[in-house]
């Protein structure tokens, strides 16, 4: 009898712990906080589906969603997701490319959220949760300071040593020309073939227009371009078009 009872107490327990690891299994912070949940998925569909441009033309990031945008380009996560992209880069490099070597052989980066980082500057301006002060951007633009994004500085060493022409073709303003060239100089990149910015006559035209003129500048010399890695899908679509396109992670913000 007293055995039974024994057996059936620690069946019990057993059965409460299981009950309990299936309750911790489920809800590791023991309490199902269904609000917080419903705007995790939100504000993660809200980024995938910026990545996936179909959410296009934001101005600002949605309120609910800065502290999650803001954890996520701050992750390992975001790292991860970058490395992956520039790793699919190098596996197209090994087998896309019958290059002539006639010098004609080219490929095109962005520099903002590509080359180098400007998520110091929107750590400290709102996140994306504030619409973007280019005054106040350009001023931190001009004291070169922002890091290298590292995986984006590797491949873009390994393209050039292919003997690929590499032309960085960017939104910034042709009188950021000096100081974008000291931040990247400073930061690693050298031997890039040409620094595209945009002039005053290009100001005027969405950003997606003036890269695909950009290229079509460069196709009409002879050149063959062969990728695109940028962090906007303005860097990337359009024509002409280069034989392959990389898109890099950016839910901060939106250039069209
Ligand atoms: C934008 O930034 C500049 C320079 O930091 C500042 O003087 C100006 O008030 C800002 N404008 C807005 C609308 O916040």
């Amino acid at each position: 009898m007293a055995r039974e009872t024994l057996f059936l107490v620690a069946l019990a327990c057993l059965c409460i712990n299981l009950a309990a690891a299936d309750w911790n299994i489920l809800s590791p912070k023991w309490r199902f906080d269904a609000k917080q949940d419903t705007w995790k998925n939100y504000c993660e569909s809200w980024r995938i589906n910026v990545e996936l441009n179909n959410i296009r033309d934001f101005e600002v990031v949605p309120q609910e969603c800065v502290d999650h945008i803001k954890k996520y380009m701050t992750s390992s996560q975001y790292t991860a997701d970058s490395e992956r992209a520039i790793e699919e880069v190098t596996l197209y490099l090994t087998r896309c490319c019958t290059l002539k070597g006639d010098g004609k052989d080219a490929w095109i980066f962005d520099v903002d959220d590509t080359l180098i980082s400007t998520i110091p500057y929107f750590k400290k301006h709102g996140f994306g949760g504030e619409k973007v002060n280019s005054s106040s951007l350009e001023a931190w633009m001009e004291q070169s300071k922002a890091p290298a994004l590292d995986h984006t500085l590797k491949l873009f060493h390994e393209i050039k040593d292919r003997g690929i022409k590499i032309f960085l073709v960017s939104s910034r303003k042709e009188t950021l020309r000096s100081p974008t060239v000291d931040n990247l100089i400073n930061v690693g990149y050298h031997g890039w073939s040409s620094l595209i910015l945009r002039g005053l006559d290009d100001e005027y035209m969405h950003v997606e227009q003036f890269k695909t003129q950009a290229r079509k500048k460069l196709v009409d010399q002879g050149y063959r371009i062969w990728g695109i890695v940028g962090d906007q899908w303005s860097s990337i679509k359009g024509l002409p078009e280069a034989k392959r396109t990389f898109k890099l992670p950016n839910s901060i913000y939106y250039l069209s």
